[in-house]
């Protein structure tokens, strides 16, 4: 089996060509892997990715970005000492994330940890480095990975939807803002 490691750029612009460029692995750079949760955070110009899992079954709890203008990666850690692998914030593969460009945080929801499929809400302070653990009320998600999910903005809102997924049971249809 192959693992991806290469970072790959299509540039699309008004016309109609689509640029694909391959970047070289640097230094730092995060190891080969897939199902990671990715998304992009323009406010510090980079896009961020948590987790994951590689050929060895390891599966990651670490976070690391891409900076757009250096186009270096950089591992980010938490400042107050806690590693998101201990048991308050399981490593994990294929939730879902999106960034909250109104309290500077990456959040990650849900996918699949060696404790099975989760539910959880995690978001890591972009300025500060630290995680907290987001509660959650209304209509109750069951546990899920492979999700489809998308962001977006309402007014003074960040928007966040997962469809679809693998529940303990099946496929699911169950979509949830
Ligand atoms: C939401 O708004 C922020 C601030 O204007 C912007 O940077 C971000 O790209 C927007 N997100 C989406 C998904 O449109």
């Amino acid at each position: 089996m192959k693992f991806l490691y290469a970072l790959v750029f299509l540039t699309y612009s008004v016309s109609s060509e689509i640029e694909i460029l391959r970047y070289p692995p640097t230094d730092p750079q995060p190891g080969p892997r897939k199902f990671i949760i990715m998304n992009g955070v323009f406010s510090h110009n980079y896009f961020i990715f948590f987790g994951g899992y590689n050929n060895r079954d390891d599966i990651y709890s670490d976070i690391w970005n891409f900076d757009l203008s250096t186009r270096k990666w950089s591992q980010a850690f938490s400042s107050n000492g806690n590693n998101p692998s201990k048991s308050y914030l399981v490593a994990r593969y294929n939730g879902g994330g999106f960034w909250n460009y109104l309290r500077d945080e990456y959040c990650i929801w849900g996918g699949m940890s060696i404790r099975g499929q989760l539910n959880d809400l995690w978001c890591f302070h972009l300025t500060n480095f630290l995680w907290r653990e987001v509660e959650v009320s209304g209509d109750l998600i069951k546990p899920r990975y492979r999700i489809g999910y998308t962001n977006w903005n309402e007014t003074s809102t960040v928007m966040f939807a997962v469809f679809g997924g693998i529940t303990i049971e099946h496929a699911s249809y169950d979509l949830y803002m």
